[in-house]
C-alpha cells in the first residue's frame, strides 16, 4: 500500500517536481467544472491541503460525484508546479480511487463550528484545521520533553498508575476496586473489607508519580516521569481535567533554587522547540485563536522569569488595590484570580512564587528554618495561572516524621518512603508540569478540553 507514498507535508516542501506519487487522505473540498475538478486533500501531516487537479476522463473520474467532503481517497499522479496562488506544488492526478465515501451528513462541512459542538464529535474533530494542529503540536511537545531531559542525561522512569498512597494528600483519588458494589464484603466493624479486594488493600489511580520518582532520583541521580495522572476533583474550570498528563523531574543533590532554574529552562526550551518545529500551526493559532500568542511566546523565551516569595506576593496583592472575589490572607492558598493578577497584571510575565506556608502544602515538602514555610514553588504564567508545582523534599527523617504526624499519615504506610531517609538520604527536589496546561500556553487554546484528545471531566467520559 505504501509504495511511492508521499505525505502531503513532504510534497509541499519538495525541491523538485516528482513523476509518480501516491497520496492518501481525506477530501476537504471539491469544485467541479466541465473539463476538470479541483480537490483539496488533507492527510493530517500538516495544516495545508494538497490541491489535486482531476481532469475529466482520467481513471476514476466517472465517480467524481462520490468524492464528497470527508471521503477517504487515494490519488495517483505527478507533483507539478502549481499555477494557482498559495501553494508551490499541486498534484496532477492520473487516477483517483475512493477508499471510503463520507455520507452527505458528514458534520465537518466547510462552515465554522463552535468548540463546544466539536467536543461532542471528538472522534471527528482531529480532522478539522484547529484540532489537526493542536494534536500535531501535542505530539511535538511530548517529543521535545523527552529530548530536553535525555539531552541532560535524566533517566525516564515509569511510575505506577495504581497506587495505595495519596501523594498530594488532597483526597481526590479514584478508587480501583473489583469488589461487587452491590454486595461488598464487610469487616467486623461493618465497613467494607478491602483486604478482600483485588490488591488486598485500598488502591487508587495515582495523582502523581513523585513519590516513586524520588526513589529513582536516589539511585539514578536525575530522573523524570511523563504519564497520565488522575484527580477526582470536582472542579468545573477550563484548566482542570480528571485525567491529565504530567511531567515530573526529580533531582538528587538539588535544592529549591536548582529546581526553579530547571523549571524555567524547561519551559523556555519547550517554547523554543515548538516555535521552531510547529511554525505553520502556531501561525494559525496566532491568526484564529489568540492574536497575541506569538509575541507572548517570544517574550517568555527572551526574558528571565520573575521570582517572588509567597509572603511578598501576599503583600503585593494586598497593596494592589485590585478587587478580588477571595480575600488575600497570609496562610491561605492563592486563588487563581490572585495568581493571574500577579502574572498578567503586575509582572506581565511568568513568575515563580516560592516558600509557601507549610500548613497549605503536602507532607513531603522541606521545612524552612523559619518554621513557618516550606521550600515549595509554583510557576505562574499569563492566561493560565499555575502551570508548574514543585518543591525541595524533606530529606531529614525526624522532620519528615513530624510532618507526617501533622498530616495524619502513618509511618507504616510510608515505610519505603521513610527508608529513603534512612539509607543514604540526600537533598533532592523536583516539580510537576501539567502537560495540557503547557499545551494551552503554547497554542493559546483557552479550554483544557480542547488540548487533550478525549477529555475526562466531571460528568463526562464519552469516547
Ligand atoms: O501542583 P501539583 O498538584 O503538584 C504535584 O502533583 C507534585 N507531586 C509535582 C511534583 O512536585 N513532582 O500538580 C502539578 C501540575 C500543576 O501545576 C498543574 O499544571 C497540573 O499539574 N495539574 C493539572 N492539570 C490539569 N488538570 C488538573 N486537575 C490538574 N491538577 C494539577
Ligand atoms: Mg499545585
Amino acid at each position: 500500500m505504501t509504495q511511492k507514498r508521499l505525505k502531503i507535508k513532504e510534497g509541499l516542501r519538495a525541491a523538485e517536481a516528482l513523476e509518480e506519487i501516491i497520496i492518501y487522505g481525506w477530501v476537504r473540498t471539491r469544485r467541479d467544472s466541465k473539463e476538470f475538478s479541483f480537490m483539496e486533500v488533507n492527510d493530517g501531516s500538516c495544516l495545508a491541503n494538497m490541491q489535486v487537479v482531476v481532469d475529466a476522463g482520467i481513471d476514476g473520474y466517472d465517480r467524481i460525484q462520490d468524492f464528497t467532503t470527508g471521503s477517504a481517497v487515494r490519488v495517483t499522479g505527478m507533483l507539478v508546479d502549481s499555477l494557482g496562488k498559495g501553494q508551490k506544488w499541486e498534484v496532477k492526478a492520473t487516477r483517483i480511487e475512493l477508499v471510503g465515501k463520507a455520507e452527505e451528513s458528514y458534520p465537518l462541512q466547510k462552515k465554522r463550528h463552535s468548540l463546544e459542538y466539536l467536543r461532542e464529535i471528538s472522534h471527528l474533530r482531529p480532522r478539522s484545521n484547529l484540532f489537526g494542529a493542536v494534536f500535531r503540536v501535542r505530539s511535538r511537545l511530548a517529543y521535545a520533553i523527552h529530548q530536553f531531559f535525555q539531552e541532560k542525561g535524566f533517566v525516564y522512569v515509569h511510575t505506577p498508575l495504581i497506587t495505595a498512597s495519596d501523594c498530594e494528600g488532597a483526597g481526590e483519588m479514584f478508587r480501583v476496586s473489583t469488589l461487587d458494589p452491590k454486595n461488598p464484603p464487610k469487616n467486623g466493624e461493618g465497613s467494607i473489607d478491602y483486604e478482600q479486594d483485588f490488591f488486598g488493600r485500598p488502591t487508587f489511580l495515582t495523582v502523581s508519580g513523585q513519590l516513586e520518582a524520588e526513589i529513582f532520583a536516589l539511585s539514578h541521580g536525575e530522573v523524570y516521569t511523563f504519564g497520565p495522572t488522575f484527580r477526582a476533583e470536582n472542579s468545573h474550570t477550563s484548566r482542570h481535567a480528571s485525567e491529565f498528563w504530567m511531567i515530573e523531574p526529580e533531582m538528587a543533590f538539588c535544592d529549591l533554587e536548582g529546581d526553579m532554574d530547571l523549571a524555567e529552562a524547561f519551559i523556555k526550551y519547550l517554547i523554543k522547540d515548538v516555535l521552531e518545529h510547529c511554525e505553520e500551526d502556531l501561525e494559525m493559532f496566532g491568526k484564529f485563536v489568540d492574536k497575541t500568542l506569538l509575541e507572548r511566546l517570544k517574550f517568555v523565551v527572551e526574558r528571565p522569569f520573575n521570582r517572588i516569595s509567597y509572603t511578598e506576593a501576599v503583600e503585593l496583592l494586598q497593596g494592589s488595590g485590585a478587587k478580588f472575589e477571595y480575600r488575600v490572607e497570609y496562610g491561605a492558598n492563592l486563588q487563581s484570580e490572585h495568581e493571574r493578577y500577579l502574572t498578567e497584571e503586575h509582572f506581565k510575565s511568568p513568575v515563580t512564587v516560592y516558600n509557601y506556608p507549610k500548613a497549605i502544602k503536602p507532607f513531603y515538602m522541606r521545612q524552612n528554618d523559619d518554621d513557618k514555610t516550606v521550600a515549595a514553588m509554583d510557576v505562574l504564567v499569563p492566561g493560565i495561572g499555575e502551570i508548574i508545582g514543585g518543591s525541595q523534599r524533606e530529606e531529614r527523617l525526624d522532620r519528615l516524621d513530624e510532618a507526617m504526624k501533622q498530616h495524619d499519615l502513618s509511618e507504616e504506610d510510608y515505610w519505603w518512603y521513610r527508608d529513603l531517609r534512612r539509607f543514604g538520604t540526600a537533598p533532592h527536589a523536583g516539580f510537576g508540569l501539567g502537560f495540557e496546561r503547557m499545551l494551552m500556553f503554547v497554542t493559546g487554546v483557552a479550554n483544557i478540553r480542547d488540548v487533550i484528545p478525549f477529555a475526562r471531566t466531571p460528568g463526562s467520559a464519552e469516547f
